[in-house]
């Protein structure tokens, strides 16, 4: 069964408990936190006290995905917050060995992420190291953008090779995700779905979580 992890971003900010109740009620397997250095990323989201008090509440892991310069610094800071899995972009990372060392030596597994642009090729020497592997099917920045095609080729080529290397990493995908993608995208070998606008722009989200579990 595919997993789905919703995507705060796109939550109601004024109102979060009743957001993370209602995540906590549904289906949902993880709860996605997009953290955002307006560095890295042209757009600030929220940070460590968030997650923090997210964490005081969730009743599920805390899927959280750094879309900031220099990660390194905090892994264990998002460990003390509450993180149960920390992904990092390869493209922030000067030694993405060390990172993943850190991550799960601080207790949380670990995660690496893939711009658009970035080959799965590169991942052939690191992907043994990590639990996981997240594929950005948009550019990182926003919710609410369109899902890119090109994505589905990718997730093919990192099944291809984590089956090759007879490892368990998971392929999560990120971005411009709803029902109507979403089988494709699993059909292609994703393991976890994270959809922020589809789920909370919609009538019913919790319906909306149960739909995507395909
Ligand atoms: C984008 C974030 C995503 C975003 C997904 O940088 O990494 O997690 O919240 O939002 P949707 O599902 O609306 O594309
Ligand atoms: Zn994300």
């Amino acid at each position: 069964m595919t997993l789905v992890a919703p995507s705060l971003l796109s939550a109601n900010f004024l109102n979060l408990a009743a957001d993370i109740e209602m995540l906590n009620q549904s289906e949902a397997d993880w709860i996605h936190l997009d953290i955002m250095d307006g560095v890295f990323v042209p757009n600030i989201s929220f940070g460590l006290p968030i997650v923090k008090a997210v964490a005081s509440i969730a009743k599920k892991p805390l899927d959280v995905h750094l879309m900031i310069v220099n990660p390194d610094r905090y892994i264990q800071e998002f460990k003390n917050a509450g993180a149960s899995i920390l992904s990092v972009h390869i493209e922030t990372c000067q030694h993405l060995h060390r990172s993943l060392e850190s991550i799960k030596k601080a207790g949380m597994k670990a995660g690496i992420v893939l711009n658009p642009h970035t080959s799965v090729s590169a991942l052939e020497d690191i992907v043994n190291e990590a639990d996981m592997v997240l594929l950005m099917s948009v550019n990182p920045g926003f919710g609410g953008q369109k899902f890119i095609q090109h994505t589905l080729r990718k997730i093919t080529t990192l099944k291809e090779m984590i089956l090759r290397k007879n490892l368990t990493t998971l392929i999560e995908v990120d971005g411009g995700m709803d029902v109507l993608n979403a089988k494709a995208v699993v059909s292609a070998g994703a393991d976890v779905l994270v959809a922020g606008n589809s789920i909370f722009k919609s009538d019913n989200p919790a319906e909306m979580i149960k739909l995507l579990k395909i």
